[in-house]
């Protein structure tokens, strides 16, 4: 069976990253740890889309080469970011390595051979800010870009096209046979409405300028920048280099992508993999934008907020889990200090930090911090971890509603502190009798054990969180790593055994300072 591969975008090397940039890569790394914890094959790539205008612009500006530019974007910007947020890619392509811009002057090569690309002019507005070709019927108030609300250039070129209008029938067909394949379902009904209505054919080179990828066959053209951005996906798992990584990984599961680059990936990617005869992704998930002031953030507007701000105040983890929790995952979202510091404090820091500290608390206290055997079960308990192991599994890995997801773990975490303050430990303890010790252990093991179950589910979300969690419930100790952990495994009830070592670590959601 292939593996279990999941991409974010290419990112633009244009600016530094935003927190609409690292929405969509922590979304795709959580998914991708989580199914490794399924005990799955799995492959995540991220990278940087280099080439274009756009690009070419900015470097200008700055008064360096496109190069140069990209390459320091990359090595200052990006790459640190990720390995900040603990993005656990497998992959980092930029499309400006050889094994990228070899491989992609081999595919349009090839569908040149096959009659699939013809010579032809354009004519029409072009959007730079986006890097694609726009119908006039789309613009704002004339000429407008409708993401990026400037004004559009207006292009008259000979330039190679890619006969994509042939391609409506067998992508309606594609998307009738294969209902899941664009999410969420908005997503899905836009797409099958723009290709219903007619596809043009898709100009793939352009001519006026040089920082490109060089059409093989006349070097004065270089392929337009989507053709080159999309085969990323291929190219970085051994397209037409390494057939035997590419059997072992394409397709890919699931494309993560914002809702502006839909068209892209659910339109002319197929069909350009159609055209090839390669197998087609699994999945094109839409996720919508980060707002401010009702419109998409982006550092052009001059709203893009650097996800270092809010790691410096409240962690990485925090950050990680908050956009997923508190946006459903395709829907837009608007950030704000307030909310974010709301469900710091309510969820991560009252209900689930304090819950992991007095557990440790008492099992150190009463217990001198060896776990106790419980004496009886608890069913309510143990049953209910059971279900939101099920329920998160479903939502977070199968269905990625990750704010589906989060809510059963969480709704779970409530669930203990209630039966926590129900049978108010602190009472029993003032009860020597051996019957009193046998209930304070009952209460105290049923505790530890549904937060070793929320330490393996929350291990994909927040990782640094969980094995402190881990950790302190002794649970390193008798049951190994936990990255080595299996979802389905977090819901058998009785894994933690009796004696194991509860300290009381570091508090895992310090208060927030105003
Ligand atoms: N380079 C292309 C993608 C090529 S993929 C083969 C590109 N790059 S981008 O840097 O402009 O945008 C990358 C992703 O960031 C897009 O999915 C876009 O939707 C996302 N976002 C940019 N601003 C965003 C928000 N404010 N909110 C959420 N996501 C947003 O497009």
């Amino acid at each position: 069976m292939a593996a279990y591969y999941v991409t974010t975008p290419i990112y633009y090397v244009n600016d530094a990253p935003h927190l609409g940039h690292a929405y969509t890569t922590v979304a795709g790394d959580v998914l991708t740890r989580w199914h490794r914890q399924r005990g799955e094959d799995v492959w995540f790539l991220t990278g940087t889309d280099e080439h274009g205008q756009k690009i070419m612009r900015t470097a200008d500006a700055n008064g360096v080469t496109p190069q140069e530019w990209a390459d320091k974007l990359v090595a200052e910007a990006w790459r640190p970011l990720w390995e900040h947020l603990e993005i656990a890619n497998d992959d980092f392509i930029r499309t400006t390595e050889p094994r990228h811009t070899q491989r992609v002057q081999e595919f349009v090569q090839d569908l040149y051979d096959k009659g699939e690309i013809y010579k032809g002019s354009y004519t029409g507005p072009y959007c730079v800010g986006c890097e694609e070709f726009k119908s006039p019927g789309e613009l704002l108030e004339g000429d407008l870009c409708p993401i990026h609300k400037r004004p559009v250039e207006w292009l008259e070129e000979d330039n190679y096209f890619f006969k994509l209008s042939e391609y409506g029938p067998r992508l309606l067909e594609f998307y009738e046979n294969n209902p899941t394949f664009i999410q969420p379902a908005s997503a899905r009904n836009e797409v099958v409405q723009f290709v219903k209505s007619g596809l043009q054919d898709l100009s793939i080179s352009r001519s006026s300028f040089d920082w490109g990828i060089p059409i093989p066959w006349d070097g004065k053209h270089v392929i337009y920048v989507w053709v080159d951005a999309l085969l990323n996906y291929a190219t970085a798992v051994g397209y037409g280099s390494d057939q035997e990584k590419f059997d072992r990984v394409w397709p890919a599961d699931v494309h993560l992508v914002g809702k502006d680059i839909l068209r892209f990936h659910a339109v002319i990617w197929p069909a350009m993999l159609m055209a090839q005869g390669l197998p087609l992704p699994g999945r094109v998930f839409a996720n919508g934008w980060l707002m401010v002031g009702g419109e998409k953030m982006s550092k052009s507007n001059l709203t893009g907020i650097s996800p270092r701000q809010l790691t410096e105040h409240f962690g990485v983890d925090a950050y990680r889990y908050y956009f997923l929790r508190a946006i459903p995952f395709g829907q837009d979202g608007s950030f704000s200090w307030e909310d974010f510091s709301a469900r710091y404090t309510s969820e991560l820091a009252n209900d689930f930090g304090n819950l992991a500290s007095r557990v440790a608390a008492m099992v150190g206290k009463y217990f001198d911090g060896k776990l106790p055997a419980p004496a009886a079960e608890t069913p309510e308990i143990s049953g209910a971890l059971a279900t939101a192991v099920t329920n998160a599994d479903r939502a977070i890995g199968d269905d990625l509603d990750f704010a589906g997801g989060l809510a059963h773990i969480f709704d779970f975490v409530r669930k203990v502190n209630l039966y926590l303050s129900e049978q108010e430990p602190w009472k029993v303890a003032k009860d020597d009798s051996p019957e009193g010790r046998a209930k304070l252990a009952t209460i105290l093991y049923t505790a530890a054990e549904a937060l070793r179950g929320v330490a393996v589910l929350l291990n994909p979300v927040m990782p640094a969180t969980a094995e402190k969690l881990w950790v302190s419930l002794g649970a390193e100790e008798h049951l190994g790593p936990l990255a080595k952990q299996r979802i389905a495994e977090a819901g058998t009830w009785g894994r933690l055994p009796e004696g194991a070592t509860v300290t009381k670590g570091e508090i895992l959601f310090p208060r927030l300072e105003s």
